[in-house]
């Protein structure tokens, strides 16, 4: 099959590589001259374990190729994914559509031959009928079926979930695109992964609820936890109690600072207007926005707290800024309230993060970047570990607790135990832990 992958981001880079990899042919397009330059020099635009070699090895047999050419990238395509960007629309939260429909509405020009186009960007239910609508008015004669096929994959895992997804969702209710679309995944169906038919909106529906059942579930635990340290018990045994309930299951049950990152906090916003647009109101996803943006300052006032209420003055070592391992991306993460938290209470912060210094510039102003983890905790009157890299969790807590200037640990995800921090002579808070 002869793929085009329009938007060449976290999304469109690694399902076109992995499509490569299974043996189609792919051209990935993105409108970043300066991203497809660093692509054609195996150079990645985003950090995300694997992706290299993959790309190296796929462009070295001939099967996955760059350009900012949409219109030569088209041509020939029997199946276009469209994975541009939806983010929030400033203002009122809606998904901001304009990416998607710009798109459309260049591959509908170009395109010279029957083709599916595919959206597997995270849209709102009904996208789909709209970007039928454009096709029609943009190529009225061309014979184009559009699909809804949402995308699961999570950053720092992204190819391994693509390439062994839980499910595969592909909405259409058109035989010629359900036969198209068999082809495209039958590499991993005849792997196990069942993939499933529905209406198109059904589709459409199904990347939201996802989304939106998972950061209920954060924040159930999160919401947990506060009342674990009101209480005297430990989330983290709470936490294991629940989840080996298989009606429950473990996932998504790890008391932290709250969910951020490139979807769960849009996508969640974009569903409640959706669901005010249908006047269909999801009471539950209003209370978990509500509950997850208040807690990310509250984790600031938590850091404050620690270090005895006054910071004025005072440097704060933030270790880890990513919304989460494994990847750079810092789009809502939750590093950067707690860093203005800081701030705001007249603090100095300096921040380690081993591969999202780079993106945590664009968005952290006034915070001093280090290049490892003790250089960040020199002299500091608080060392807070925001997000779990591996490189965090075997820290020399007694060389730390040596070069700080207090001995304060603020663990906001948990991966030291109150005994061993003790032990060494740092006073120790966690999230939920008594
Ligand atoms: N990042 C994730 O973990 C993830 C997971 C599942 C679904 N999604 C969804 O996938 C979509 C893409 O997300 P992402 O994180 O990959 O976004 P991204 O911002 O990393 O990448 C989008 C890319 O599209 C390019 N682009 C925009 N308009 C274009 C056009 N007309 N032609 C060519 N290129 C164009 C941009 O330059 C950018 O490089 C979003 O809807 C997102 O919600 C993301």
């Amino acid at each position: 099959m002869q793929i085009t992958m329009i938007g060449t981001g976290y999304v469109g880079l690694v399902s076109g590589a992995c499509f490569a990899d299974f043996g189609h042919r792919v051209t990935c397009v993105d409108k970043d001259a300066g991203k497809i330059e660093r692509l054609h020099q195996n150079i990645m635009p985003i950090y995300e374990p694997g992706l290299d070699a993959l790309v190296a090895d796929n462009v070295a047999a001939g099967r996955l190729t760059f350009t900012t050419d949409t219109a030569s990238a088209v041509a020939d395509a029997d199946v276009i994914f469209i994975a541009v960007g939806t983010p929030s629309r400033r203002g009122d939260g809606h998904a901001d559509l304009s990416y998607v429909y710009a798109a459309v509405r260049e591959v509908a020009a170009a395109v010279k031959k029957p083709v599916v186009i595919v959206n597997k960007s995270t849209v709102p239910v009904g996208t789909g009928d709209e970007v039928e609508r454009i096709v029609r008015e943009v190529a009225p004669d061309a014979d184009i079926c559009v699909v809804s096929n949402p995308e699961f994959l999570r950053e720092g895992a992204a190819i391994d979930d693509f390439k062994r997804p839980d499910r595969i969702v592909v909405g259409t209710e058109d035989a010629r695109a359900r036969e198209v679309m068999s082809e495209v995944y039958r590499p991993l169906f005849i792997n196990q992964s069942p993939l499933m038919f529905t209406a198109r909106r059904s589709s459409e529906l199904i990347k939201y609820a996802a989304n939106a059942f998972l950061a209920v579930k954060i924040t159930f635990i999160n919401e947990m936890a506060d009342l674990c340290e009101a209480v005297g018990a430990n989330v983290q045994d709470v936490s294991r109690g629940i989840g080996l309930d298989n009606r429950i299951g473990s996932k998504f049950l790890h008391a932290g600072p709250g969910y951020g990152g490139s979807c769960f906090p849009k996508d969640t916003l974009a569903l409640l207007k959706t669901a005010e647009d249908f006047e269909a109101p999801v009471k539950i996803v209003e209370a978990t926005v509500a509950v997850n943006d208040s807690r990310k300052r509250a984790m600031g006032r938590k850091i404050v707290k620690a270090m005895g209420g006054e910071i004025r003055g005072k440097t704060v070592a933030l270790l880890g800024l990513t919304f989460k391992p494994n990847t750079d991306d810092m789009r809502d993460s939750p590093a950067i309230a707690i860093a203005q938290t800081l701030i705001d209470e007249g603090a100095h912060v300096r921040a380690y993060d081993p591969e999202g210094i780079e993106q945590a510039k664009l968005v952290m102003k006034d915070v001093e970047f280090a290049t490892d983890a003790y250089s960040c905790a020199e002299g500091a009157s608080a060392l807070v570990i925001v997000t779990e890299w591996n490189e965090f969790r075997a820290l020399d807590l007694a060389r730390m607790k040596s070069i700080l200037a207090e001995p304060v640990l603020v663990d906001l995800r948990n991966i030291y135990t109150p005994a061993e921090a003790r032990r060494i002579g740092l006073e120790y808070t966690s999230v939920g832990r008594g």
